[in-house]
């Protein structure tokens, strides 16, 4: 391709210099309040503003009309009535809540933004809103020199992205993803400012191709679209827990994932026949290695073709996936978008004859070339067709089936733009846009209806899925992997601030191709990987067709111990995991996360990024190079107790910590507690046995945590089938105090009772279980 080539820097490539200026958005000419709203019509546009709560601004800017207020693709709540304070000025309207103070000046149109405490969050200084007749909006913004900015979904390099200019436009990216490769598969136009220890969140709700930039202006940055409306949300904070509340109330959080998705996942593109995975499922049984997940990649279908199985590799797919679920594995299929053109195929036929493809205005399908050849691609923008969409996953629903991957849906298509025609027109339920305006909802739709489909077929069980195109609010249906990474130390590193980014976006479950999809692994950094796959929230190991396989055992028996010994204790984690998931369902908070979400006050935090948190507690850092076996570990505020030796570190410290192949450094902050089981076998994986490891403290520590756990696979939760414990954890000198603050639901667990191990405990240091005294051990029952 061209620009793969020195054309990329031809000179007549800087556009820059003679490009048309946006026009300010000018003075306000005219002032209107609105039941719920604010407009202010300005000499070169119309501004809307709008509360969604006290922390929750919105501010829509349409440069020609009065903004329309309901065109968001993705944010599911709706404007609460808002308490707002109103008062208008000469020069200046000041809207105010419990939250947040809007002060609009009027000549020219300005807003600043202001928390509760009268701190500046957004600023628009000299330039504000714009836009040019070509139909770009832009805002900027005031940048100040101690801001750090997260999130923008899945972009790679460094945790904290100031100095970096991002686009959203969702793409396939096969060639190594670098620093500098942008975009992405996904594209979430959001981000947060941590600035002094306090943070703030803005959401561009525009799915055109959209622009961030905070690198070309030394104390301003800006956003940009290539049309619509200037469409943004502002949240107040103050802490980023705060913040990823407030982003994930507007765009949705993520239901609990079924407890088999959060187990190990094996993948390799592909395992070409029913012998081949059938051998795969018995060699995990055999070396009782744990696996929850054999996902089926393109060559389980006839010639391409979703909705098929190839009927000679895979004779017979119902019989393959009961035996694989008698020995407690699930199958998950690939499925991609893109249709064959094959009119003796029966998803053609249907989705021709019922008018579900996308199509130009003139009335042609859209044809483009992926795996299967020539395609039609479903118009996800309309409800009939996802509809249609989600019921033709009875076919796979019917075998057995209770996840589904989908694939190459930026769309990707293998052509020169590598996706489809911008020209195309959406159906959009009766309000056609072109696929330049929805490029970047195609993923999310397509998410919708898979998840929606498979939700109605299964009659009460959780559907996984996994995705690798999205846009902002994914999370409501989808697990995100971060796609086609290579074998590279370097790409370990990078799948850290990735995922951490993609967290704090809102996306809890994600997870890179652990070994690396493309290129060849190698034993030590299969290992180093699948150790640090069993911490991230979501772990399968995929690589691509022709390199070296990398299941565990594919690197002699050592290597395959080391790795048997970390997918197991993924499994003694679940319960800790579990409840993790549970909080990101109803509070938005990542399971993974960087030190800085916890510690915003800790400078040392804010670009750390070779090590993670898991939950609020526990601090990983791998080993990440080649024949590395000592790294600098920095532990914040403090103490933390190696998980496996009990020796205590102190915090606000950086500290060399020694990890041969086999170990993986895990520090948890004395004072606080983990839940733990056991690894039974991979038929059953329902364990008997569930402790609550205690991490004594002396200091007066106080901790508090939510245990939850529930059936596992339905969603009998809803209906209060589930059990949650609020436990409160306080240290002293002579005494740990364990106590049950508050106990729900009625979910009687296999285990029925919950261990108590305390570790680190004085001598002279009592053990208290909800005020009775205990040596180093109780229990908690859950029969009644
Ligand atoms: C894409 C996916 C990859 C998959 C391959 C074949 O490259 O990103 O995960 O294995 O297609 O389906």
């Amino acid at each position: 391709m061209l620009e793969d080539t020195s054309f990329a820097i031809h000179p007549d490539n800087d556009k820059q210099s003679n490009a048309e200026a946006f026009r300010d958005i000018g003075h306000v000419v005219d002032y209107k309040k609105n039941e719920s709203h604010y407009t202010f019509i300005c000499k070169h546009g119309h501004v809307i503003i709008q509360f969604f709560t006290p922390s929750i601004a919105r501010i829509v800017m349409n440069p020609t009309k009065e903004p329309s207020l309901d065109e968001s693709k993705t944010v599911v709540a709706k404007p609460e009535l808002v308490h707002v304070e109103e008062i208008i000025g000469e020069e200046m309207t000041t809207l105010k809540t419990e939250q947040l103070t809007l002060e609009i000046k009027q000549a020219p149109f300005r807003v600043t933004v202001y928390d509760a405490k009268g701190t500046v969050l957004l600023d628009e200084g000299e330039r504000g809103m714009g836009h040019k007749v070509s139909g770009e909006v832009i805002a900027h913004k005031k940048m100040n020199d101690s801001d750090h900015f997260y999130g923008f979904g899945e972009k790679s390099g460094f945790l904290d992205k100031r100095g970096e200019k991002y686009t959203m436009w969702n793409t396939d990216v096969y060639a190594p993803h670098n620093p500098e490769t942008d975009p992405l598969y996904e594209s979430i136009p959001y981000f947060m400012t941590l600035r002094e220890g306090r943070a703030h969140g803005v959401f561009f709700d525009n799915t055109f191709r959209t622009v961030f930039d905070m690198k070309s202006a030394e104390d301003t940055y800006a956003f940009m679209a290539e049309g619509g409306q200037l469409d943004y949300y502002v949240m107040a904070g103050p802490s980023p827990k705060n913040v990823l509340t407030q982003y994930t109330h507007l765009t949705g959080r993520m239901p609990i994932p079924p407890k088999w998705a959060l187990g190990y996942h094996q993948s390799r593109y592909s395992y070409e026949s029913e012998a081949e995975v059938r051998a795969l499922a018995e060699n995990f049984v055999a070396r009782d290695i744990p696996v929850d997940v054999i996902h089926l990649d393109i060559h389980y279908m006839n010639g391409y073709r979703v909705f098929t199985f190839d009927k000679e590799k895979f004779p017979n797919p119902k019989k393959m996936i009961a035996d694989l679920r008698a020995m407690g594995i699930r199958i998950v299929p690939i499925v991609d978008p893109g249709v064959k053109k094959d009119s003796e195929y029966e998803a053609y036929q249907e989705g021709v004859r019922g008018d579900h493809f996308c199509k130009y205005i003139e009335g042609e399908i859209y044809f483009g070339d992926v795996w299967p050849g020539s395609s039609a691609f479903p118009d996800f923008t309309d409800e009939k067709v996802r509809k249609w969409w989600g019921e033709k996953h009875a076919f796979y629903t019917d075998l057995g089936i209770e996840g589904i991957w989908n694939d190459m849906n930026e769309p990707a298509v293998f052509n020169e733009t590598k996706t489809m025609d911008v020209a195309v027109m959406h159906g959009n339920d009766g309000v056609p846009k072109t696929h330049r305006e929805l490029h970047n909802v195609y993923g999310l739709l397509m998410g919708e209806a898979t998840y929606e489909g498979m939700k109605e077929q299964l009659h009460g069980k959780r559907p996984f899925l996994l995705t690798r195109a999205g846009y902002a609010g994914v999370q409501r249906y989808a697990s995100v992997w971060t796609g086609d990474n290579r074998s590279f130390w370097e790409h370990l590193q990078m799948s850290l601030p990735m995922c951490m980014n993609l967290g704090l976006s809102g996306v809890p479950f994600t997870g890179p191709d652990v070994g690396g999809f493309a290129h060849d692994t190698n034993a030590e950094l299969l290992v180093r990987w699948m150790q640090v796959g069993a911490f991230t929230p979501y772990f399968r190991n995929h690589s691509a067709i022709g390199t070296h396989y990398q299941e565990p055992w594919q690197f002699g028996p050592d290597n395959e111990a080391i790795m048997k010994k970390y997918i197991q204790m993924r499994y003694e984690w679940m319960p800790q995991l579990y409840s993790w998931f549970y909080q990101a369902s109803v509070t938005g908070l990542p399971v993974m996360r960087p030190l800085l979400m916890e510690f915003p006050n800790d400078v040392k935090t804010y670009n750390l990024n070779d090590q993670f948190m898991i939950g609020d507690n526990v601090v990983i850092a791998p080993i990440l190079a080649p024949s590395v076996t000592d790294r600098a570990v920095y532990l914040p505020e403090g103490e933390w107790v190696d998980f496996y030796n009990g020796t205590v570190y102190c915090g606000n410290q950086t500290h060399l910590i020694h990890a041969e192949l086999a170990e993986l450094p895990i520090f948890v902050k004395k004072g606080t507690a983990l839940m733990q089981s056991e690894w039974t076998s991979n038929a059953d994986k329902k364990p008997q046995h569930v402790w609550m490891d205690i991490f004594a403290g002396t200091d007066d520590e106080k901790y508090v945590f939510t245990y939850y756990d529930d059936d596992g696979e339905t969603f009998a939760y809803e209906n209060g089938t589930y059990v949650k414990l609020e436990v409160e954890i306080v240290s002293e000198k002579n005494a740990v105090h364990v106590t049950i603050l508050n106990q729900e639901g009625d979910f009687v667990p296999v285990y029925s009772t919950i261990g108590l191990r305390v570790h680190g405990l004085a001598d002279d240091q009592k053990l208290f279980l909800n005020g009775k005294g205990a040596r180093d051990k109780a229990s908690i029952s859950f029969v009644k």
